[in-house]
């Protein structure tokens, strides 16, 4: 079972959906307001597509959806197919290693825009806990920007996940924050954890680099527990159109 899906996930997922409802709500505005140019997206890391919102995949012709987990296409069908065949969207749903294949993919797809669904904040659970893991994934995330090179192509990751303030549904989350990525973290930056109650030793998912400074992002608050944050970041990248 993979680290970072599978029927835990699966499970989790499905009885935390009023704890989750605010923050996919916050995900759907912000991907509502991401337009991205190509008809046809390459979806990684989709599982059942539990915290997407239908009404942005329908504004694909095509989509390719990978993840490594065989019990999610048939969840993804339940969760999205209707509202797929509804805008005639075709997908197509493939069972493996997106990352390792990614550079195929992009080939395969010149067209295609990519999005990466909280899959990059993960791959420190994928990777050995020796002294060179951290090492190996910033360069592994480096080498990925890398082959997106001239692509379109968005994420939403864990940026930072850990302990805070008991939140339950029906409580108001604090709201998204939208900017532009700073060069580099400042006091203020961090001071949007306050209201979350950050407390205890919180886990870097190493995808602080991910987006280049200048980014458009937005910044989500998502109680994955309910006295467990994570700090999410989506961001959309949109190089100059030939
Ligand atoms: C935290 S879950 C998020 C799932 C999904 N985005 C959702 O909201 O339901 C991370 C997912 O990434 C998948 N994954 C991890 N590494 C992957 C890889 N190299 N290629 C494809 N999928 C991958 C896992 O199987 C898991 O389903």
């Amino acid at each position: 079972m993979s680290p970072s899906g599978g029927l835990r996930w699966h499970w989790r997922a499905w009885r935390s959906q009023a704890l989750w409802r605010d923050t996919r709500g916050q995900i759907a505005d912000w991907l509502a307001q991401v337009q991205p140019h190509s008809d046809e997206l390459l979806l990684i890391g989709a599982s059942a597509g539990w915290m997407l919102p239908s009404p942005w995949l329908q504004r694909f012709r095509r989509i390719q959806v990978w993840d490594l987990d065989p019990l999610a296409k048939p969840l993804f069908a339940w969760r999205h197919g209707p509202a797929l065949r509804a805008a005639l969207t075709h997908w197509d749903y493939h069972c493996g290693d997106a990352l390792k294949a990614l550079p195929r993919l992009l080939e395969n797809h010149p067209q295609a825009c990519i999005f990466f669904d909280n899959v990059l904040g993960q791959l420190r659970f994928h990777a050995g806990a020796g002294p060179q893991a951290a090492t190996q994934i910033e360069e592994r995330l480096r080498v990925i920007k890398q082959q997106l090179g001239g692509r379109e192509w968005g994420s939403v990751h864990d940026l930072l996940s850990g302990p805070g303030l008991r939140f339950r549904p029906g409580q108001v989350l604090p709201p998204a924050r939208w900017r532009l990525l700073e060069p580099k973290a400042s006091p203020e930056s961090d001071a949007w954890l306050a209201p979350l109650g950050a407390n205890g030793q919180w886990l870097d998912h190493l995808t602080g680099a991910v987006f280049a400074p200048g980014t458009p992002i937005c910044d989500i608050a998502w109680p994955f527990e309910p006295a467990y944050w994570h700090w999410l970041q989506g961001g959309w990248v949109s190089p100059p159109r030939r």
